[in-house]
C-alpha cells in the first residue's frame, strides 16, 4: 500500500519479525505487536550511515558526547523551534528515565511529594518513588475538547507544597501538546508556589500536522523554575542506543546536573550519541517525511476504526504515533484489551498501566505500514461481540 512518494516504507511482517528489540521478542509469532513505542520504518539514512561507518573503523568504545551533543541539541532546538539553547548546558545522560531520576535525585529531598498527571507514559509512575519521592497524581481534566491540563488541581496541588512536578509535553498516552497559553500558566503557578517543573520533551519532534509545540524553557520566566529533558529516541527509533539530553536555562538549575553521580558520563551509550548528532543535524528531511506518513496513518486509522470498530472512541493525537482508545463501551478495565490480544491476536498496550484514569482504554502504535494496521484493526473487529 505504501508509495515511493513523501511517505516511508514500513518493512513487511516478516522482515519485522526478525528484529531482536523489544516489540518483536514479546509477544508469540501470530500476534500482531502495536505496543511499546518502537516504529517499524527503516532507520533514517544519515543514522544508518554513521552507524555503519562506527562499525567498519571498530568504533565501538566509551561515550564522548562533549562538544558534538550540545552543539547538535542547539541547532536542530534553534532550527525547528526557534529556542536558543546553550550548547554548555546541555548535559548527556543514558535515556529520559536516568535523567528524570538524577533531577529528582538532586532537587528533592526523601518523602517530598511530586506531582504527575495521568493518564501519563507508565514509567513515571516508578521514577517519582525510585528517586526517594512520593507520588502526587493530578489527573488531566477530561472533557468534549479532549485531555489537558487540569490547572485548578495542579494549583490546588501546588499550595500543598511539593517539590516538582514532571511534564510530559507532549503527553503519552492522549498526544495532547500543551499549549503555550496553558505553559505559561504553569510556569506562573511554579514561580509563585516554589515548585520545580522537570519538562519530558521526547515526543517533541513527533507534534503532527495541525498542531504546534512549544518547549517548556522557551516559554518567559520558565529558566528559573524548569528543566528539560528531551531525545532523539522516539522520532529517529534510536532507544535501543541509550542516549538523551537534560538542557537547563537558568543559572539554579544550572547547578542541578553538577550534583549528577560523576559516573553518569560514563553510562550512555558510544552509539547513542553518534546516532543522536546524526539525527539532529542531519535527520531532519527524514523525519518531516516521517511526520507526513504519520498523518497519513492517523487519518487511515480514523477511517479504519470508525468503519471496523464504531463503538471505540478516540481523539486523534496533535503529537506522537499514539492512539489512546476508548473502548470503555466494550468492557471496563482492560477487558477490551485483553480480548483483542486473546481473540483478535493483537496487542495493546492497557490503559492501566497509564494510571486508573486509563480504565476502559488501550493504547495503539500506529507507527507502521497501512498494511499492518488494516490487518490489526481486521483481526481487533472480529474478537468482539
Ligand atoms: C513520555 C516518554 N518519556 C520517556 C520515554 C522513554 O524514554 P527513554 O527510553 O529515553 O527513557 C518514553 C518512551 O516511550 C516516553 O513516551
Amino acid at each position: 500500500m505504501d508509495s515511493f512518494t513523501a511517505v516511508l516504507p514500513a518493512d513487511p511482517l516478516e522482515v519485522l519479525r526478525r528484529r531482536r528489540s523489544a516489540k518483536w521478542q514479546t509477544y508469540p509469532a501470530d500476534v500482531l505487536p502495536l505496543t511499546v513505542a518502537e516504529m517499524d520504518f527503516g532507520l533514517a539514512p544519515p543514522i544508518a550511515d554513521v552507524l555503519r561507518e562506527a562499525v567498519e573503523r571498530s568504533d565501538t568504545g566509551y561515550a564522548m558526547a562533549v562538544p558534538d551533543l550540545g552543539r547538535a541539541v542547539a541547532a536542530f532546538a534553534a532550527r525547528r523551534w526557534n529556542w536558543e539553547v546553550d550548547p554548555a548546558a546541555v548535559t548527556a545522560v543514558a535515556d529520559v528515565g536516568v535523567g528524570v531520576v538524577e533531577l529528582l535525585r538532586s532537587l528533592t529531598r526523601p518523602g517530598d511529594a511530586v506531582v504527575i498527571s495521568p493518564p501519563v507514559y507508565p514509567p513515571f509512575f516508578d521514577w517519582v518513588p525510585e528517586a526517594g519521592a512520593r507520588l502526587l497524581e493530578v489527573p488531566l481534566a477530561h472533557g468534549a475538547d479532549g485531555w489537558r491540563l487540569d490547572l485548578p488541581a495542579l494549583e490546588a496541588a501546588f499550595g500543598t507544597h511539593p517539590a516538582a512536578c514532571v511534564l510530559c509535553n507532549p503527553q503519552n498516552p492522549v498526544g495532547r501538546v500543551h499549549t503555550a497559553d496553558e505553559l505559561a500558566a504553569l510556569v506562573r503557578l511554579a514561580r509563585i508556589y516554589r515548585v520545580t517543573l522537570i519538562s519530558d520533551e521526547i515526543h517533541g519532534p513527533l507534534v503532527l500536522p495541525g498542531a504546534s509545540f512549544t518547549p517548556l524553557l522557551t516559554v518567559p520566566g520558565a529558566a528559573d523554575v524548569a528543566v528539560t529533558v528531551m531525545s532523539a529516541s522516539k522520532a529517529w527509533n534510536l532507544a535501543g542506543l541509550k542516549c538523551a539530553a537534560v538542557v537547563t536555562a537558568g543559572r539554579r538549575l544550572a547547578a542541578v546536573t553538577d550534583r549528577f553521580p560523576p559516573d553518569t558520563v560514563w553510562r550512555f551509550g558510544h552509539f547513542g550519541v553518534l546516532a543522536t548528532v546524526a539525527a539532529y543535524t542531519e535527520g531532519e528531511p527524514w523525519l518531516d517525511r516521517l511526520l507526513t506518513t504519520l498523518d497519513h496513518r492517523r487519518a487511515l486509522l480514523s477511517r479504519l476504526l470508525w468503519d471496523r470498530l464504531p463503538t471505540v472512541a478516540w481523539r486523534p493525537p496533535e503529537a506522537t504515533f499514539l492512539a489512546w482508545l476508548d473502548c470503555s463501551a466494550l468492557g471496563r478495565d482492560d477487558q477490551a484489551r485483553d480480548r483483542f490480544l486473546a481473540r483478535g491476536r493483537v496487542a495493546l498496550e492497557p490503559g492501566l498501566r497509564f494510571g486508573a484514569v486509563g480504565s476502559g482504554y488501550a493504547r495503539l502504535n500506529f507507527a507502521t505500514s497501512a498494511d499492518i494496521l488494516d490487518e490489526a484493526t481486521a483481526r481487533m473487529a472480529a474478537s468482539v461481540p
